[in-house]
């Protein structure tokens, strides 16, 4: 039995209902933070206000996402010894740079992240873009030093190429060429916007780190086997990726429609307002409700093909289509 769940091994087995699924979720995303939490303790030479600005944007309440999608996918394989964590918090680091960038005048100019202020806001936008390029570079350092030299250097790869440039930041680009960011839009770039183009964006934007997170909680699994991956495991984490990945951001763009700004944590009718290529203003808010339900629908019938112990694969779903922050 794979250490990370023994207490909650039954549960596992059969598919909860969604209260279950978020008490679920909610404890195990405190044991996320405590992890976390450890890998950003004073270290010689790591200026404080460096520190606290990464500490303030990291422990800040987020969902844990792509954590939990580290932790389920080896927890799914049901390997003994294996140990999640250190990829699991390189993830969220990663994930947490983002958002600091992502909230600075120069990008999506937000003041609120997580229900508090943004980085930016804080403790100053030079310290902003500096503590995203620590928790950029620490994500790293993390994979490094905790795996084999071969498992290190998959995971690495791995999450260079989703949160790089044909990943993440790709995607990020392609937001803020859409809208029409001075500077980013290319000459050549299209003037109008058609569902592909939204798709490759969203696939990019979002899809990317999270697919690369199913990716490195199978290759720390495996590692501890000594082994690597088989291909169709990836082939079929990667397909229920890309569905869950589509079906968040599409879900994203319609609470910044539909939400409120309590629940969200974070500013609504942005993206509107800006001019970004979303999926409600592209295809209205009902075809983007139905579109994420199918996404869902075909993420949960893959996640279904790895077995009863990725049954919180299949609960977890439904709940990023029906979550309300
Ligand atoms: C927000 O991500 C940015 C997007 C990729 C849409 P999350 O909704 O996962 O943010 P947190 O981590 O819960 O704050
Ligand atoms: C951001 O997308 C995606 C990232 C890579 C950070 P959004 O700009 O839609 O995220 P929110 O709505 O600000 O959280
Ligand atoms: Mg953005
Ligand atoms: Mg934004
Ligand atoms: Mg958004």
């Amino acid at each position: 039995m794979p250490g990370v769940f023994k207490e909650t091994r039954v549960l596992q087995k059969i598919s909860m209902d969604q209260d279950n699924f978020l008490n679920f979720w909610k404890g195990l995303s405190s044991r996320v933070d405590s992890h976390l939490n450890n890998f950003l303790q004073h270290q010689e030479g790591v200026p404080n206000r460096l520190l606290d600005a990464m500490r303030y944007s990291v422990l800040a309440p987020g969902k844990r996402l792509r954590p939990m999608l580290v932790l389920l996918t080896s927890d799914a394989l049901g390997f003994e010894n294996t140990n999640p964590w250190p990829a699991a918090c390189a993830v969220e680091f990663i994930h947490a740079y983002s958002l600091i960038h992502d909230d600075l005048p120069a990008m999506d100019d937000d003041d609120l992240r997580r229900g508090r202020p943004t980085c930016h806001r804080v403790y100053g936008e030079a310290l902003a873009i500096l503590a995203g390029d620590a928790l950029l570079t620490k994500a790293f350092e993390i994979l490094a030093k905790s795996y084999p030299p071969l498992a290190s250097a998959e995971c690495c790869l791995e999450l260079a190429k989703g949160a790089g440039a044909g990943g993440m930041v790709g995607g990020q680009v392609e937001d803020l060429a859409w809208e029409g960011k001075p500077g980013v839009r290319a000459d050549d770039h299209p003037k109008t916007a058609n569902i592909n183009h939204l798709k490759t964006l969203h696939d990019k934007k979002t899809g990317a780190l999270i697919r690369a997170s199913l990716k490195l909680g199978a290759i720390v699994s495996f590692a501890s086997q000594n082994q690597k991956p088989p291909e169709d495991l990836l082939q079929i984490l990667d397909n229920y990726g890309q569905n869950i990945g589509l079906a968040f951001q599409v879900t994203d763009d319609l609470l910044d429609v539909l939400g409120k700004c309590e629940s969200a944590g974070k500013r609504v009718g942005k993206d509107a307002q800006k001019g970004k290529l979303t999926y409600p203003g592209l295809l209205g808010i009902e075809q983007s409700k139905l579109l994420a339900a199918d996404l869902c629908k075909d993420a949960q019938n893959l996640a279904s093909q790895l077995g009863p112990n990725a049954a919180p694969l299949v609960d977890l779903a439904e709940y990023l289509v029906s979550r309300d922050h």
